[in-house]
């Protein structure tokens, strides 16, 4: 059969609550038109991120009430740890509450004045505990991961040329690799296993360590098991295995695929290092058995990691989201190709052409899915990547507005009405105005910034 369907049935329902477009008008206002600002219950579809926004499975929500909440030794730590090595067998595996709390530990360990952190491309958080430690981060993702129309099957590699000069040139200042797998910031593609494997022999050349930010592993798996030779007979989980072993450890956020609403671990074999880290973390997150989560979290997310790997959910996940791709893309609107795992990238530099990137064309075409449809998307382009850590402002490598799909949660019917939003906002986009931040804190501006239309 040609439909793939959800593999699963609805057990408990939420209520989606209606506003109308004069609402939603008055709502932008109150928000000064940034989508963050928005209160949840205003919104009626929540493409703002896959983030912990999942729905949990029946027998996710039985695994919490199996959480044994001891603050030391909890056995529900030993099931977690269990859990994730049975994925990445790393020597230590370190929970957090989320994923930039372990980058935040680890850069602190590993970054300062004068280092520079090479990764495809970091993600917007992870940027910014690499620089908020005053070290460089420097992304060097293959040329077709910046071009919105190349149907390369791997966008996510890495430039290995571009990483052997990095690494030639100024490779003490170097304290590890990071490769992002998939690739958020650049559209959510992939990393190939070759380019992993080409990622390590020039770590193992220059004796540098690689850690991976796995946060949508298994989408990243499938897609090797779909597009790499000889990779279509694997299980998604022994491929995660061999990425696993490529690596020298790894931020995660367990709020992605893991199933989470919330946590995320850091991991790794360096004992030292790892000692490091968890001084830091009871300092902030709490003891090396929990860091910031509670015992029935940790259930939760060795129970998330179980469903994840399992080729019916995948096949569906990646199937579903392609769907509202082809959709938009037979209607002519321009989108990020190949279609990223967790999510659609509407390429808003190309649909609101009459803008500049400085005036936030992904902005206006986000601002309008609100207002037009009550659909909630993120600005990935100048805004949250433009503003330099010098203080200047130049625009990103794309304008892009990213529609992501919650895991397991909107039916196909929520996304058909999406596609026919969409084309009414392509039908105007011509049309959409201008926007300039009117105010913004000196990082992560994109959170809180306050935008007026020109
Ligand atoms: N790395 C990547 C690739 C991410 O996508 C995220 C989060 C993080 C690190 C940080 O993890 O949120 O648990 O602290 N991405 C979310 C998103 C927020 O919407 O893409 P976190």
């Amino acid at each position: 059969f040609s439909t793939i369907i959800e593999p699963f049935r609805i057990h408990s329902v939420e209520p989606l609550r209606m506003t109308t477009r004069a609402e939603r008008r008055e709502y932008l206002r109150a928000a000064s038109f940034n989508l963050f600002q928005l209160r949840a219950e205003h919104v009626l579809i929540d493409l703002l991120t896959d983030s912990g926004t999942g729905a949990m499975s029946r027998d996710q929500w039985a695994a919490l009430q199996h959480g044994d909440e001891s603050y030391a030794g909890s056995p529900s730590f030993y099931l977690f740890a269990d859990a994730v090595r049975e994925l990445f067998p790393f020597r230590h595996v370190i929970p957090v509450h989320q994923g930039r709390a372990a980058e935040k530990i680890l850069f602190t360990a590993l970054g300062g004045p004068g280092k520079v952190v090479p990764n495809n491309t970091h993600f917007d958080t992870t940027r910014a505990n690499v620089e908020a430690t005053g070290a460089l981060a420097v992304d060097l993702v293959v040329a077709e991961g910046r071009d919105p129309a190349s149907d390369h099957p791997f966008k996510g590699n890495m430039d290995l040329a571009a990483l052997e000069q990095l690494l030639t040139t100024s490779g003490d200042d170097v304290p590890c690799v990071f490769v992002t797998i998939t690739n958020n910031s650049g559209g959510g593609q992939p990393v190939s296993l070759e380019n992993l494997r080409g990622v390590r022999a020039l770590c193992d050349r220059f004796g540098k360590l690689l850690f991976l930010d796995a946060c949508r592993f298994a989408e990243n798996a499938w897609f090797i098991r779909e597009r790499e030779e000889g990779q279509g007979d694997r299980e998604v989980a022994d491929i995660v295995r061999e990425v696993a072993s490529l690596a020298d450890g790894m931020t995660m956020s367990a709020k992605k695929d893991p199933m989470g609403n919330i946590g995320g671990w850091l991991a790794m074999n360096d004992d030292r290092l790892a000692e490091e880290c968890r001084n830091m973390l009871i300092l902030t997150e709490g003891f090396p058995t929990y860091g910031g989560l509670a015992g029935r979290d940790l259930e939760a997310l060795a129970q998330g990691l179980k469903e994840v790997v399992q080729h019916d959910y995948l096949r569906y996940r990646i199937r579903s989201t392609a769907y509202l791709g082809e959709a938009l893309q037979k209607r002519g609107i321009p989108v990020l190709s190949p279609f990223g795992g967790h999510a659609v990238y509407l390429d808003a530099r190309a649909l609101a052409d009459h803008l500049d990137p400085l005036e936030y064309p992904g902005q206006s075409v986000a601002v309008a899915l609100y207002e037009i449809g009550g659909i909630r998307s993120c600005e990935i382009g100048t805004v949250m990547f433009g503003r330099q850590p010098d203080g200047s402002e130049v625009p990103a490598a794309m304008d892009l507005v990213r529609l992501a799909i919650p895991r397991r949660t909107y039916t196909q019917s929520h996304v058909d009405y999406v596609i026919e939003v969409c084309e009414q906002v392509a039908a105007r986009a011509h049309e959409l105005p201008a926007y300039r931040i009117v105010e913004e804190p000196r990082m992560l501006r994109h959170f809180t910034a306050r935008f007026e239309p020109v």
